[in-house]
């Protein structure tokens, strides 16, 4: 029998928390034979939702759950952990601004890079899901040195698995044949979304989607927004952002990282940049990724045009803004 993984939720208490626990608990991030320990911090104004959310796990008897720490208190939450899924962070506001958002953020990234550090397992995977994700990452990454640069990615899985749900629902294929579609850049709507790499499986094989839509226009002005600004859209119908699927998309992003990535298929993450393609170093940018024995690596050699190229240097511009604005706050 596996031994167990210890798994942070960071604010466990919220919308995705709630989400996100009971997937994990069924072996939906981690494969249905391997025993997890969920750790759930929260903070102390949310104890009370918290426990109900450790009441409830209990009460769903998921046989892979071997027990459930909730605490308020950060060095008790990444005590030991193996896997640690940020997601707890000040929230946006109405009428916020991007640098009110990232300075408070920049507070308490660096408050759990330090408990990241000092507390959790060597060889921790960590995946930022909090907002700005991106530049979250960054910080937890210079304040965590002692924790490999590697070891630290962000969501961008979400805006992905959305890229390959619009190209099926436009030629009316299962979303299960469609792969390799990319995000290049930031979680925000500068991101890339780039559908000219990916393909469709069909009865005649592998086909390309630039082949099976022709319509270039498509690919590159109502696919690019629709993506961009799926999770406007999802708020505005729910009256509460996207929850279910970006829990589904985190689940997604670490059983890759962990199990792999099927041959033939990439992935998109946040990583932080080797200077690939041109992008910047020294920010977390997204990338198509392949994934082998718990690595990431950046897929080489895809043919970037001038419209990508663009594209890709609108969303490291913004990247580079995000990271001084953050900076000014260290
Ligand atoms: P939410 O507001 O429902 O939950 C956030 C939780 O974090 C709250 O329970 C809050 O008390 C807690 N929290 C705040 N500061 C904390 C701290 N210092 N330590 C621990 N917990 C803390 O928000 P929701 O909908 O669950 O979203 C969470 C984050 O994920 C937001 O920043 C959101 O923008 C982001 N997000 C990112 C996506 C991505 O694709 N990267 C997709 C959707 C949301």
């Amino acid at each position: 029998p596996k031994k167990p993984v210890k798994v942070l939720v960071t604010g466990a208490a919220g919308q995705i928390g709630y989400a996100i626990v009971a997937m994990i608990a069924k072996g939906l991030m981690l494969g249905a034979d391997q025993p997890v320990v969920l750790h759930l911090l929260d903070l102390p104004v949310a104890a009370n939702a918290l426990n109900g959310v450790r009441m409830e796990l209990i009460d769903a008897a998921l046989p892979l759950l071997r027990g459930v720490v909730a605490t308020s208190d950060e060095a008790e939450a990444f005590k030991g952990v193996n896997v640690a899924i940020l997601i707890g962070g000040w929230p946006r506001r109405d009428g916020m601004e991007r640098k009110d958002l990232i300075s408070k953020n920049v507070t308490i990234y660096k408050s759990q890079a330090s408990a990241l550090q000092q507390h959790a397992a060597p060889n921790c995977k960590v995946l930022v899901v909090a907002n700005p994700a991106n530049t979250n990452a960054l910080v937890l990454k210079e304040f965590a040195p002692a924790i490999p640069a590697k070891n630290i990615t962000c969501l961008t899985r979400l805006d992905h698995n959305r890229a390959l749900g619009q190209v099926a629902e436009k030629l009316n294929v299962h979303v299960g044949d469609v792969k390799n579609a990319i995000i290049w850049g930031n979680h925000s709507s500068t991101q890339f979304p780039d559908a000219s790499h990916a393909t469709v499986s069909t009865d005649r094989g592998e086909r390309p989607v630039r082949e099976l839509i022709a319509d270039e226009i498509w690919l590159r002005e109502e696919f690019v927004t629709d993506v961009q600004q799926r999770g406007a859209a999802v708020i505005k119908a729910r009256k509460q952002s996207s929850s279910l699927s970006a829990a589904s998309a985190a689940c997604d992003h670490m059983r890759d990282w962990i199990l792999g990535t099927p041959k033939g298929t990439w992935v998109s993450m946040g990583v932080y940049s080797d200077g690939s393609y041109g992008v910047p170093e020294g920010v977390f940018f997204s990338f198509p990724v392949t994934c082998e024995k718990g690595e990431w690596s950046v897929v080489q050699g895809l043919e970037i045009d001038d419209f990508a190229r663009s594209k890709m240097e609108t969303s490291a511009t913004e990247l580079k803004e995000e990271k001084s604005i953050a900076y000014e706050f260290l």
